[in-house]
């Protein structure tokens, strides 16, 4: 049975945050270093995590699930319990992938394959030691990219880079990024910074995959590549160079109508959207708690599918929606 909503969009695509917490500060994400106050949130557990799993790869034939943050590597015994996942994954024939800053990543990239996670996207918005710092609060920059290498050696291909692009920020950076990588098996990732209630977005620090693009395009050619077609990414190969080159446009350009993506918060919120309030979502825990059935949470989701919006509102109206911070959904 597939989770179908009134605009015909089939969900296969499930994230979890497993933890809002995070070990960096990001200016962009958590300015307001909202961390001391995460540390007695109720977060699903590792058993309620693989049965939620359970539930939409074996009852909704979802096709990929995602661990996103905050930082999912903060959470303690994180390998085993995707060691827990992978049994699962053998059994339903998903696929595995996690968002991750990369900083607990240093010397535990083999563990995480060998773990069963398929793919990486690791953040880094600066190559820069101190600006780097200056974004996250953390000194990390050459860590990062000694775990980027490293991953490219255990085999992730291509190891995906994401890059937040902020006007003033790091835009300057945008060709350094894209010289630097440009021999490696990478795709770079440019995402359009976007606002949430808790992020001080501001229209002048935006910068549209059009600007980034063109930049890009001064220096080096690129070649489209056709990407599949629930993919959020305009997707590139550099001409004569093994890097790739991808921009998330969730701004300028949405990509609402293809969405097959549903969320699930931390603490077990079922969210439809990055963007939403959390107004008509279900809470598992508390489905869990109530002793529901597979079946019963399963039209639990049928019924709440059908309040996913068409598309999300415009910056100035999300930045004035509270509820949906960065922090609790991970992307
Ligand atoms: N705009 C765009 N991207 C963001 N991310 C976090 N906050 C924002 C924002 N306001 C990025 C992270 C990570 C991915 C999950 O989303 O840097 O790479």
């Amino acid at each position: 049975m597939k989770l179908i909503d009134r605009f015909n969009r089939t969900h296969d695509y499930l994230r979890i945050s497993l933890t809002d917490k995070c070990n960096y500060n990001c200016i962009y994400c958590n300015p307001n270093k909202l961390n001391d106050k995460l540390s007695k949130m109720d977060l699903l557990s590792f058993e309620e995590l693989l049965r939620v799993i359970e539930i939409f790869a074996g009852e909704l034939e979802f096709k990929k699930i995602r661990f996103t943050g905050g930082e999912p590597l903060v959470r303690r015994d994180i390998f085993k319990f995707f060691s827990e996942v992978k049994k699962l994954k053998n059994k339903y024939g998903f696929k595995t992938a996690i968002t991750t800053n990369g900083s607990l990543l240093k010397g535990r990239v083999s563990e995480l394959k060998i773990s069963g996670i398929d793919s990486l996207n690791i953040s880094l918005d600066s190559l820069d030691k101190n600006k780097f710092l200056s974004i996250t609060q953390k000194d990390e920059a050459d860590r990062i990219l000694s775990v980027i290498d490293e991953a490219i050696e255990n085999g992730y291909s291509p190891v995906k880079v994401n890059v937040v692009v902020i006007k003033g920020v790091n835009d300057d950076e945008i060709l350094n990024f894209v010289h630097y990588f440009k021999d490696m098996d990478v795709n770079i990732r440019f995402i359009e910074f976007m606002p949430f209630g808790s992020n001080a977005w501001e229209r002048n620090g935006f910068m549209s995959y059009k600007e980034i693009k063109n930049l890009v395009e001064e220096k080096y050619s690129l070649s489209v590549l056709s990407s599949d077609k629930n993919s959020v990414a305009k997707d590139f190969q550099m001409d004569n160079y093994p890097a790739k080159v991808s921009f998330i446009t969730s701004i300028s350009e949405h990509f609402c109508s293809t969405c097959n993506r549903v969320r699930i918060s931390s603490t077990g919120k079922f969210r439809l959207c990055l963007f939403s309030e959390g107004k008509h979502e279900i809470n598992f825990k508390k489905l869990f708690q109530k002793n529901y059935s597979n079946d019963d949470i399963v039209n639990e989701l049928k019924e709440a599918i059908k309040h996913k919006w068409e598309k999300h509102p415009e910056p100035e109206e999300l930045i004035e929606m509270i509820g949906n911070n960065m922090m609790s959904i991970g992307g």
